[in-house]
């Protein structure tokens, strides 16, 4: 079992950025932390949750390092006992708010690993995403998290944005990989509804030539990619567990979980989630709904998709990827090695 929870608090909107979350809120932290902690105790119990067995943690945002490791640590006392003893415990961190204090405080209270938004070390292009640090001060925090012992460090890069040149992502590229960091997330730029770049569309342009260089570049430095948008020297356990279909726990404003075929859904507002945290909608998922999305999801990472689980006319369909070798066959499990395939693969099995 895994386990999410949202920290909701960011010190300022980023342009293109629609997770749940708020720059005026920071009052309410304290009681929003209690709030949290009374959901997490509840759905231990939800989910009957054995001693030492929750595999991975992910605190994630928004902004977790807005909030000082003391707030976090009543719930580290409610969840430590479900552990399991070498459990990935993953955080979010942006450069501007992780300071070396923070990241010791955090490593001290169990974290192992650290995930950070860096999304370029352009300055131009930080400032046209609206970021609140400078490529300099991604380079320090990233350096502190080592110094402070951190040995699992990952960054987030944005492509596919208006103005992206090959120079532009090689740099990139090139300093991300002088860092101590074992791990890569890329994302292509979306656009969503109610981000600063919703009225400018055009700022999300991929070139599928870039894409692909990008992609060649960071495994050329033996960073496996593992997921469309995931590449590393280690692979992400609670990335694995989501693509996997595992059961995971979602604590927090907006944050979804998920138990067999129930998705389960806190409130996202901060004020009504810290009135009652207890207030979770529940969404029922069909069997199709299920096997539709595990083909989806196996077939965008390592993961795959077991045989037995397409119907007939998939499995004919299959037949034709794996004679074309789009796909492979090992042990009853198929494998897309072209992940920026998977969405048309996908549409051609269930054709
Ligand atoms: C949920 S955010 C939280 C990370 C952290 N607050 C930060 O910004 O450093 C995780 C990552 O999602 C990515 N992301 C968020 N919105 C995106 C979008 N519209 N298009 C592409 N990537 C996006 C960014 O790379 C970001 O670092
Ligand atoms: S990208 Fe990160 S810092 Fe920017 S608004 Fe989204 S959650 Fe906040």
């Amino acid at each position: 079992m895994l386990v999410y929870i949202h920290i909701p608090f960011c010190d300022s909107k980023c342009s293109y950025c629609a997770f749940n979350s708020y720059v005026d809120k920071f009052h309410l932290k304290k009681n929003y932390m209690k709030a949290l902690q009374k959901q997490l105790a509840y759905e231990l119990q939800r989910f009957q949750t054995k001693k030492e067995s929750i595999e991975t943690l992910f605190i994630g945002g928004g902004t977790p390092s807005t909030v000082s490791p003391q707030l976090y640590e009543e719930i580290f006392a409610l969840l430590s006992p479900y552990l399991m003893k070498n459990a990935e415990i993953t955080s979010e961190a942006n450069p501007n708010s992780a300071t070396k204090e923070w990241l010791a405080g955090m490593k001290k209270l169990g974290v192992n690993r650290i995930s950070f938004g860096v999304q370029s070390f352009d300055k131009e292009k930080l400032k046209i995403l609206a970021r609140a640090h400078t490529p300099q001060m991604a380079i320090d925090a990233i350096t502190h998290a080592s110094d402070v012992g951190f040995y699992n460090i990952s960054l987030d890069l944005i492509y596919a944005t208006l103005g992206d040149t090959k120079d532009l992502l090689a740099n990139d590229i090139q300093m991300a990989l002088s860092l101590p960091i074992n791990h890569i997330s890329a994302y292509a730029l979306m656009i969503e509804e109610g981000t600063a770049f919703a009225n400018r569309p055009q700022m999300s342009y991929e070139q599928l030539s870039l894409t692909k260089w990008l992609f060649n570049e960071i495994q050329n430095h033996g960073f496996t990619q593992y997921e469309i948008s995931n590449f590393g020297t280690y692979q992400s356990l609670h990335n694995l567990g989501y693509w996997q279909y595992k059961d995971y726990i979602g604590a927090g404003a907006g944050a979804v979980g998920k138990l067999g075929l129930t998705r389960l859904y806190p409130q996202t507002g901060i004020e009504a989630y810290i009135n009652d945290p207890l207030h979770i909608r529940q969404e029922s998922l069909t069997d199709e709904d299920k096997r539709l999305e595990k083909i989806f999801l196996g077939l965008r990472s390592i993961v795959g998709v077991e045989k037995n689980i397409l119907n007939t006319q998939e499995q004919k369909r299959a037949k034709i990827l794996l004679e074309e070798q789009k796909l492979e066959l090992k042990e009853n499990i198929f494998y897309n090695h072209n992940y920026l395939l998977a969405d048309e693969i996908a549409l051609f099995l269930n054709s």
